[in-house]
């Protein structure tokens, strides 16, 4: 199945709520998922989150069963009706968490990314149910890379960067570019981070924020990300400091996992 034949079922077919269908309108994250579906799919599997149902309906026909679960009644609703003639999928309108699954699994699948997975149940939803993976069973996405980058921002609030910021920033890069973090989906996660991050300045001026972008490896050889609709960037401001080329400066970054924008803590220093 090719893009030009998935997008008649989702543009016609699929019942689904405006968010879902933004999700949905994202080819470049649906073909990659797909990609990932078609070379891991089989056995047991589980769709997390699987909103109005799409990765299931992609996965179904390379499956033995699917569980597919969803939190929002709304979603599930829709997932049920679009998945009503694969025999082979049950819709459980549930938290993730707090489901007993009969069998174990070949396969998870859980979409619940968003940019260093702060902000959505990725990390607590994947730290419950991991033992009922099999042994050597398999998680897409697999795992991801969170990087960061010194920058002078206008807002003061966290903020999404918007698509269209990509042509015109409302910040400056002032620093090096650097990988702080990788995660690995098989192996239970701690949701509380706490790291240093040091960047070398590029640029005179001032840094007053900084940029996290997250890359997802949905298998090991498969990068995808970010997309307008799976990670977009996330500028997080700092207290504003002066910087010339060559400083060096320290930025403690603090939060949870799955612990909401809000547990995002920042301290920023000069250390030469
Ligand atoms: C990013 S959407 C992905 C939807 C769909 N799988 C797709 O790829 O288009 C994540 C979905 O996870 C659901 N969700 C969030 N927390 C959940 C939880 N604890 N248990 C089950 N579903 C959850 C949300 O309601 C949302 O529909």
């Amino acid at each position: 199945m090719h893009l030009n034949e998935i997008e008649p079922l989702i543009k016609t077919k699929i019942r689904t709520t405006p968010y879902h269908l933004n999700l949905l309108s994202d080819e470049e994250r649906i073909l990659a998922f797909y990609e990932a579906i078609k070379e891991k799919a089989e056995g047991t599997i589980y769709d997390i989150g699987t909103g109005c149902g799409i990765l299931s309906i992609l996965a179904a026909p390379y499956a033995d069963f699917i569980y597919a679960v969803e939190i929002d009644h709304t979603a599930a609703k829709h997932a049920k009706s679009n998945l009503e003639y694969f025999s082979n999928v049950l819709v459980i309108n549930k938290d993730a968490k707090e489901v007993t699954f009969p069998k174990k699994a070949d396969l998870i699948i859980c979409e619940m990314l968003d940019t260093a997975l702060i902000d959505e149940e990725q990390v607590p939803v994947l730290n419950s149910i991991l033992k009922y993976l099999k042994k050597d069973g398999e998680i897409i996405p697999q795992k991801i890379l969170n990087g960061a980058e010194a920058i002078d921002m206008e807002r003061e609030n966290i903020c999404y960067e918007d698509n269209e910021a990509n042509e015109n920033p409302n910040y400056d890069v002032m620093s090096n570019f650097k990988i702080y973090s990788e995660i690995d989906f098989k192996k239970e996660i701690k949701e509380d981070v706490e790291t240093d991050l040091e960047f070398k300045i590029s640029k005179k001026g001032s840094v007053s924020g900084i940029k996290i972008t997250t890359f997802t490896l949905l298998t090991d050889h498969l990068i995808c990300g970010p997309t307008p609709m799976l990670n977009p960037p996330l500028l997080i401001p700092t207290e504003k400091i002066k910087v010339d080329i060559g400083d060096i400066i320290k930025v403690k970054l603090i939060y949870k996992m799955g612990g909401g924008l809000d547990s995002i803590k920042t301290r920023i220093e000069k250390v030469s």
